[in-house]
C-alpha cells in the first residue's frame, strides 16, 4: 500500500458523533482532565456523575497527570471499561507549545488504549470549553494525531470524537474532510 492510501485507510477508522460521551458503547472513553485528576465540570464532571465514586477514587490514588501525558482507570458505572484521563493544554495564545501538547494527549490516549486491549475508543474535544483552545486550531491538530497514532496501532479499528455541540461538530467535519482531501 502506498503511503498515500494508507493514511486514507486510516482516516476511515476515524468517527464524529454527536451526543454525550457518557453514553458511548466504546472500550474506552477519554475525559479532559486536569493535572490534579480532582474533577471538575464539562466533561470531567459528566463523567464523574454518570460513571459514580469509584473513578475519582482511583484517580485520587494515581493523584497527578503532566499535562500533554494520559492515565487509565475503570469506568465505574458506564457502559465503557476504561476511562483514559487525558490533560489538554490551557490555551495560551498558541506560543507555549500547546500544539504539540494537544497532539501528545491524544497519542498517549491511544497508546494506553492499546497497551489495556481496547479496540475502540471515543474522544471528546479536549482543551475546546474551560481551557479555552480555538476549536479550529484544536480540530486538525486532535484528528492528525489520532491519525498518526493509529498508524502505528492496527489493533485499534475505531476512534470516535463526540460532541455535545453542533457547532464544534461541524467544525471537526470540515477539519477532517480537509485530512481526507489531502490524504
Ligand atoms: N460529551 C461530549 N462533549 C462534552 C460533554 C459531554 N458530556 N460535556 C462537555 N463537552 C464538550 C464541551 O462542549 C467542550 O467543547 O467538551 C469540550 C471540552 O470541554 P471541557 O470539559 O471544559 O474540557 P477542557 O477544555 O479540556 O478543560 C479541562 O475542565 O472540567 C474541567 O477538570 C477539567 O480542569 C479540567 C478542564
Amino acid at each position: 500500500m502506498q503511503p498515500d492510501s494508507a493514511q486514507a485507510a486510516v482516516c476511515e477508522r476515524i468517527e464524529l458523533a454527536l451526543g454525550d460521551i457518557t453514553r458511548e458503547h466504546v472500550d474506552a472513553i477519554v475525559n479532559a482532565a486536569n493535572n490534579s485528576l480532582r474533577g471538575g465540570g464539562g466533561v470531567d464532571g459528566a463523567i464523574q456523575r454518570a460513571g459514580g465514586p469509584e473513578i475519582m477514587a482511583e484517580c485520587r490514588k494515581i493523584g497527578h497527570c503532566a499535562t500533554g501525558e494520559a492515565v487509565i482507570t475503570g469506568a465505574g458505572r458506564l457502559s465503557a471499561r476504561f476511562v483514559i484521563h487525558a490533560v489538554g493544554p490551557v490555551w495560551q495564545g498558541g506560543g507555549a507549545g500547546e500544539e504539540l501538547l494537544l497532539a501528545s494527549c491524544h497519542e498517549r490516549s491511544l497508546e494506553l488504549a492499546r497497551e489495556h486491549g481496547c479496540r475502540t475508543v471515543s474522544f471528546p474535544a479536549i482543551s475546546t470549553g474551560a481551557y479555552g483552545y480555538p476549536p479550529q486550531l484544536a480540530a486538525p491538530i486532535a484528528l492528525a494525531a489520532a491519525i498518526e497514532a493509529l498508524t502505528r496501532l492496527p489493533l485499534i479499528e475505531k476512534v470516535r470524537f463526540v460532541f455535545i455541540d453542533e457547532e464544534l461538530h461541524g467544525v471537526y467535519e470540515k477539519a477532517l474532510a480537509r485530512l481526507k482531501a489531502s490524504a
